[in-house]
């Protein structure tokens, strides 16, 4: 039995993935990413500092966890740099400890361009990062490569034919300027350090991690609702979000998952457009907002929130083989005299919930499940129950201490 653990969201994003990788992580040797890029935003809390990862893995924090990014990342060179000089201004060493496959597709200075001006018409309400032209280049076989960055000769006359197209798509398309392309090369240039630095066959690296009984963690960025297949589309990013995701995006087989941990929160949020049945425009909802602090951590917009939707979780613990559940910000609903969660939904597509009492007390501070009130662990039976999968792991506030383990 292998002892990997693959970690995901199970709604739009912004679960507590990274302060439960982060918490997790301790007892492992990696964090591996294998989608998504610096579009998610994951806030970790430690000893009452906060800190928050866009590209790096969530286990960058403890020193002797190795970081991988898979090849099914779009990584923009920038963004990585800039996390990177942070978390090393911080104290954190990257020596040694981390590695970018070179099969990676980049994302480009065009790609964000066409992203935002794209984006106002389309209205999907994406972070502006370029993520989904990065895909769709990757997609049509023409994207930059990491790896690319080893041989200028052989990308420069690829790179010159990809920014005029983009350069097409920019001006006669959306009416836009022109990137010029040397600010795209010089881009490049000035990042190739990188390159040398960090550049790695990673899944060549995870083989033999795997085969040494390495306990590596697989980290999931953005949510399953926001699955490019599987998603509320086209309301969707572009990558397999899913379990799925996993093995292409680090060339990892599904035998060497040894538990899938889907996390969701106890209610719901979603940042950008798109369906959210069981969303509150009530007093409720700016409850839930302003309690949980529901502002995006990479693009600084307000989430929407709402009431957990079991019936469409139901759906999703199949989709990614869900093997344990955890659920997060518990002690968001603390002040709530009911709650409510949606169980089924009526022929017009309208949520039906069951509502359940509140505990409407603290229990920020409780380290174990008998310690919390009796409502409070009805509330989590009910949805274990419903899901028919066990919530091994609660959090109750965003410190990684403030983690009840039950099973
Ligand atoms: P991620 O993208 O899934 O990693 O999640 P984000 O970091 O974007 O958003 C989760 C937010 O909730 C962050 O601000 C966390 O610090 C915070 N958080 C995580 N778990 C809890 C919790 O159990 N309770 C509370 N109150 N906040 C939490
Ligand atoms: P983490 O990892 C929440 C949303 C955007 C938009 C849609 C498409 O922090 O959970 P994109 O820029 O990816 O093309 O935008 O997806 N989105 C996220 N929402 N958390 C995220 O990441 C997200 N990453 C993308 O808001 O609706
Ligand atoms: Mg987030």
């Amino acid at each position: 039995m292998t002892v990997n653990t693959l970690i995901l969201g199970l709604q739009w994003g912004d679960e507590g993935k990274g302060k439960i990788v982060d918490a997790l992580a301790e007892t492992s040797e990696a964090v591996c990413r294998f989608q998504g890029g610096h579009n998610a935003g994951h806030t970790l809390k430690v000893d009452g500092e906060q800190k928050v990862l866009h590209l790096v893995p969530s286990g960058i924090l403890h020193p002797s966890v190795h970081c991988v990014l898979g090849n099914g990342l779009v990584i923009s060179l920038p963004a990585l740099e800039k996390e990177i000089v942070e978390l090393e201004q911080s104290g954190i060493n990257f020596d040694g400890r981390f590695y970018v496959s070179g099969d990676c597709s980049l994302i480009l200075p065009t790609h964000i361009a066409i992203d935002q001006v794209r984006d106002k018409s389309e209205g999907i309400g994406t972070t502006g990062r370029g993520i989904g032209p990065a895909y769709e280049d990757k997609v049509a076989r023409r994207a930059i490569r990491f790896g690319d960055l080893q041989d200028w000769q052989a990308l420069q006359p690829r790179l010159e034919k990809l920014i005029a197209y983009h350069n097409k798509v920019l001006v006669h398309l959306y009416d836009a300027d022109p990137v010029p392309l040397e600010t795209v090369i010089d881009e490049l240039r000035a990042h190739q350090h990188l390159f040398q630095k960090f550049h790695c066959a990673t899944q060549t690296l995870l083989r033999g991690w795997v085969k040494e009984n390495k306990k590596i963690i697989f980290e999931g960025a953005q949510g399953s609702m926001l699955d490019i297949d599987h998603g509320t589309y086209p309301y969707v990013t572009s990558s397999s979000t899913t379990a799925g995701g996993l093995s292409t995006g680090l060339g990892v087989g599904p035998k060497h998952i040894g538990s899938i941990l889907g996390i969701t929160k106890a209610y719901t949020t979603r940042v950008g457009e798109g369906p959210f049945a069981t969303e509150l425009f009530d007093e409720n909802a700016a409850q839930l907002a302003k309690i949980g602090h529901e502002v995006g951590a990479t693009t600084g917009r307000p989430r929407r929130c709402g009431w957990l939707d079991l019936k469409a979780l139901e759906t999703i613990v199949f989709i990614n083989s869900v093997t344990s559940l955890c659920l997060t910000k518990l002690d968001v609903l603390d002040g709530f005299k009911e709650i409510k969660v949606c169980t089924d939904y009526d022929d017009d597509g309208s949520p039906i919930y069951t509502t359940l009492p509140g505990w409407e007390q603290d229990i920020s501070g409780i380290k174990e499940f008998d310690a919390l009130p009796k409502s409070a662990q009805d509330y989590i039976l009910f949805i274990e129950d419903f899901l028919e999968s066990s919530i091994d792991i609660v959090s109750v506030g965003p410190s990684r201490d403030q983690t009840i383990y039950r099973n």
